[in-house]
């Protein structure tokens, strides 16, 4: 049986004349297809292990693309719901790619309305810059304020 994800929260839809749709609701991700992009296909989340996505999703406010029942995009905002957003794992599949996706999925997690009069939105890009300045998005102003911890073999040294 496909698992899904059941959360509390009120769901956001928007939709667009040429049939996709952008859905917040947890228990229409894919969870398997999410997992692959991810674990597989992304440069930043390599052997992502299916059970953190799952706990990820449930800590998060996330964004689907459907065409339909296929889901075709995905992003997730990390956040207190009042102060802070971090956007992260942000994917259009290939096949949809350039059709722009991934601006108004963008719009759509901009214009939430539970996520509005941030003081900081926080992402990380190797390669997406021009995307995220189209909102706003700039380099950070105080490097020297900002730390991290980061570990880059987390997923490479589980040993289940
Ligand atoms: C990045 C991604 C989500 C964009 O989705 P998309 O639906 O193809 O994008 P859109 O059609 O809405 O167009 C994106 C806009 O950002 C610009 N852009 C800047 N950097 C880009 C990049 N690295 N990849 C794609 N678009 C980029 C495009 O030129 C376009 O602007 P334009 O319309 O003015 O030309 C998609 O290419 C993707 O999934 N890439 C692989 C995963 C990834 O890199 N995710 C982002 C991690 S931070």
């Amino acid at each position: 049986m496909a698992r899904a994800i059941v959360s509390a929260m009120a769901h956001q839809t928007w939709r667009r004349d040429d049939g996709f749709e952008i859905s917040t609701d947890p228990a229409r991700v894919d969870l398997d297809l999410t997992h692959r992009f991810l674990s597989r296909d992304s440069y930043w989340a390599t052997g992502l292990p299916s059970d953190v996505l799952e706990r990820s999703i449930k800590g998060s406010v996330v964004f689907g693309i459907y065409r339909g029942s296929k889901q075709v995009g995905f992003a997730r905002v990390v956040t207190d719901k009042a102060t802070f957003g971090w956007i992260g794992d942000v994917f259009v599949v290939p096949e949809v790619r350039g059709r722009r996706l991934g601006k108004w999925l963008m719009e759509c997690i901009i214009g939430h309305p539970e996520l509005q009069g941030f003081r900081r939105w926080m992402l990380a890009t190797r390669d997406a810059h021009g995307l995220y300045e189209k909102f706003g998005f700039t380099p950070l102003h105080s490097p020297d304020r900002f730390m991290e911890r980061w570990d880059r073999e987390v997923y490479s040294s589980r040993s289940d």
